[in-house]
């Protein structure tokens, strides 16, 4: 978590750092801070927004073309202006700002303290600081050098930034397990946790690996290992367009990109599904495709909104690939000692490419012989560089803490993976595989036919908005879906929402429900439909508020629910897709009309760069 920006060039580097700072904000945004390079070295820092820190400023000398910012999701010590970064070194000499977490910064800063180091926060990262003074000044030596030392002793992850006084032309950036991207613009560079800030001064980018320490000295980028080994990093081309990172008149991030989808979902099929000759194309798969074609089962790792993307994919692969999946919390799985075999396929979704669980997962399956493929939506980032094969989701960039394009997205593309290896092992037939392909192809005008439920949704929204509580109810492959309106409820709204799978409300929540209780049903026409026409009629008894997404043209629900929102007919393992689009829309309206921060929920992240 956290975001770190930072300039260095010719231009004023506070106006960049800000506007870079505001970009990131989705990965943290209770407190954000800058240091300036003019003469002194100016820390300025506030708690809260981006805007808080802007605001404060206006009165600021806030010259200088050095500069770096900072906005921080706590981890260590509470979100106040002390704790956040940047932080000074003893001396003033040195700044640091810090993404990740120093796990053995207690024995660090126990040593610092013997020797006279007064410590203002109560972060990890200001530790960090005043060790890689306290070596620079031991071994007088270079702040790259000094950096480079304490790397060897630092555990944890990182990406840092550090700037100087005395070096006013320096900076000196390193990374492990948290992301860092370097811009190279024409004598200027810009550092970031990702490319956001950048694209709108250079479209040349380098992806930092972990254990590499960067140096900008005097115009010229040094990429070195920790152990000293120079590198010569490969310049990658930005191909994202500066308005997808811009709300274009949307009033949060979140609407555009739920309104986005049918787009998303068509440049997520764009060459990949061929209905007229019969062909899907992942190139990823292709690398693969032997090993996932012989796989004996196919392990699915995930956080958050990706887990339930998997949970929808065990669905898929298990009816048309004949492959038993597992899917599993990625935070669970590499904390356990889970059986995997030499061979075995692992499956690692991720909207970021950031997350650390996920990653982590990734690297003790890999350990274990595991074959790794990767479903990510941020192009270079670490999980997709982590794994053996993928595919990307191609969803464009999501800003909205709340994930919602990169779902639909990341189902899109696991059905397209489930529907390669059927094919290949024969356990689809052919006219069922055609016909699919062909209603894969119609999604994006599903979707956007979903999408005009949008003001009913919205009244049905004004209705429900004090709710104390809300239950989620769905079978089969509606089950997953009925999971993810109940987190997207939850949190972007603050309402307690639980989904479960309609047959297991008898033996719980069936308790929760009374005449306060709403109830929502994704109740599409499909193989469970009789069963969940039921569970609508048990809830109906006990005076629940039924609220239920049905295939368009269904009269009969409409007789027993209080009010019902339409979608397309489509073929089942398809209804995911368009069935979350309505539950999307009514968390968001909900957590408008309550008042909260819908793009940037409170103690929420995108990226989860911490265990
Ligand atoms: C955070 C985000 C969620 C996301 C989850 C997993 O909790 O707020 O929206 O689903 O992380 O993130 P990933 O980037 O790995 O999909």
């Amino acid at each position: 978590m956290c975001g770190i920006v930072a300039y260095i060039g010719n231009r004023e580097a506070c106006p960049i750092i800000i506007k870079g700072l505001k970009r990131l904000e989705y990965r943290g945004y209770d407190s954000a801070g800058i240091a300036l390079v003019n003469g002194n070295l100016n820390v300025y820092k506030q708690k809260g927004k981006v805007s808080d820190l802007e605001e404060f400023l206006a009165d600021k000398n806030t010259s200088g073309t050095v500069g770096m910012g900072h906005t921080r999701w706590a981890t260590h010590g509470e979100p106040n202006n002390t704790n956040a970064h940047p932080h000074y070194s003893q001396s003033g000499n040195l700044a640091i700002i810090h993404n990740g977490i120093i796990e053995n910064y207690e024995s660090l800063k126990k040593e610092l303290l013997k020797r006279g180091y007064v410590f203002k926060s109560d972060t990890d990262s200001e530790v960090f600081i005043h060790f890689i003074e306290d070596i620079q000044k031991n071994n007088q030596c270079t702040i790259e050098e000094a950096v480079r030392l304490a790397l060897h002793e630092v555990i944890g992850a990182y990406a840092i930034v550090i700037i100087s006084k005395d070096n006013p032309r320096k900076l000196v950036a390193a990374r492990k397990g948290s992301p860092l991207v370097v811009g190279i613009g024409k004598d200027e560079f810009l550092l970031a946790s990702d490319a956001t800030p950048i694209i709108e001064y250079t479209r040349d980018v380098v992806y930092i690996n972990d254990y590499e320490i960067v140096t900008i000295d005097d115009g010229k980028l040094t990429v070195k290992t920790i152990e000293d080994v120079l590198q010569s990093p490969y310049v990658h081309k930005l191909e994202m367009e500066l308005e997808s990172i811009e709300k274009g008149g949307f009033d949060h991030f979140m609407l555009k990109e739920i309104f986005e989808q049918p787009k998303s979902i068509r440049d997520t099929l764009r060459g990949r599904v061929k209905s007229e000759i019969n062909r899907v194309m992942l190139g990823g798969v292709r690398d693969l495709e032997d090993t996932l074609v012989n796989a004996d089962r196919i392990i699915i790792i995930a956080c958050g909104t990706s887990w339930h993307a998997g949970l929808v994919a065990e669905y898929m692969f298990e009816e048309y690939a004949r492959i038993p999946v597992e899917v599993e919390y990625a935070s669970e799985f590499r904390y356990r000692n889970p059986v995997i075999k030499e061979g075995d396929v692992v499956i690692a979704i991720s909207q970021s490419g950031e997350t650390a669980d996920t990653l982590a997962a990734i690297e003790l399956a890999k350990s274990k012989g595991a074959i790794i493929f990767g479903v990510c939506n941020v192009v270079g980032s670490s999980i997709a560089r982590a794994t053996n094969a993928g595919a990307y989701t191609h969803a464009g960039p999501e800003i909205g803490v709340a994930s919602t394009k990169a779902f639909t997205a990341q189902i899109t593309v696991l059905l397209m993976m489930a529907l390669i290896i059927a094919k290949r092992k024969g356990t689809v037939s052919d006219s069922k595989y055609r016909q699919l392909l062909i209603e894969i192809e119609k999604l994006p005008e599903k979707v956007e036919e979903a999408l005009t439920e949008a003001d009913k949704i919205k009244y049905i929204a004004s209705l429900f908005k004090d709710a104390k509580n809300f239950l989620y109810l769905g079978r089969g492959y509606n089950f997953p879906v009925a999971l993810e309106g109940a987190l997207k409820l939850k949190e972007i709204s603050y309402i307690h929402a639980e989904g479960y799978p309609a047959a297991e409300m008898k033996h719980g929540p069936i308790a929760l429900i009374d005449e306060e209780m709403p109830v929502v049903f994704i109740a599409t026409k499909d193989s469970t439909y009789d069963k969940i026409v039921s569970n609508i009629q048990e809830v109906r008894a006990r005076r629940g508020r039924v609220i239920a997404i049905v295939t368009k043209g269904d009269d009969y629900i409409k007789e027993m629910a209080e009010f019902v929102i339409e979608v397309p007919s489509t073929p089942e393992v398809l209804v995911p897709i368009v069935a979350v689009v309505p539950l999307q829309i009514l968390a968001y309206h909900i957590a408008v009309m309550r008042g909260c921060n819908v793009d940037q929920p409170r103690n929420l992240a995108k990226s989860v760069t911490v265990e």
